[in-house]
């Protein structure tokens, strides 16, 4: 049976790649389209990096689901870690506690056609992104 579903324990740059490089063989099985497999590689690679760099350790889950109209594949990123402070002010351009760009979170929701985020002291930071796959 084909997986639909993966999961990486993200806590180091070495993880990061991993996932990267698995979640692009997982979506190019799904969409031959580069382009679409290149927003999914992306996607995981800014979320994975900002857990390590900002919660330390987290998770990423990469998903095929069918709906009743399309597939899409799923991104979920999350973390215990300490939450962000101001959400709107990180989903803005160039807003980064870490000295970098501050381009991930906003450029995910750009990539992405659903995008989602939750996050407080209390439980951490959870992401999620979809990206629609047309050719069913
Ligand atoms: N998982 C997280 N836990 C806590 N804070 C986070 C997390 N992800 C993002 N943030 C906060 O949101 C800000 C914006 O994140 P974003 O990924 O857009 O930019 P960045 O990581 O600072 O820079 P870049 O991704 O361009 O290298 C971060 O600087 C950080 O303050
Ligand atoms: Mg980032």
């Amino acid at each position: 049976m084909k997986t639909n579903e993966l999961r990486f324990h993200i806590a180091s740059e070495f993880d990061v790649k991993l996932a990267v490089l698995q979640a692009g063989k997982f979506a190019s099985a799904i969409d031959s389209n580069e382009t679409v497999v290149q927003k999914i590689m992306t996607t995981v690679s800014e979320l994975a990096q900002n857990i390590v760099k900002y919660a330390g350790v987290g998770h990423i889950h990469v998903r095929k689901i069918c709906r009743s109209d399309i597939v899409v594949i799923e991104i979920i990123a999350e973390d215990t870690g300490p939450g962000i402070r101001n959400i709107e002010l990180a989903m803005g351009d160039n807003f980064s506690s870490g000295g970098t760009l501050g381009l991930g979170l906003p450029g995910v929701k750009r990539l992405m056609d659903e995008f989602h985020i939750e996050s407080n002291a209390k439980d951490g930071t959870s992401v999620t992104a979809v990206k629609w796959i047309h050719d069913k």
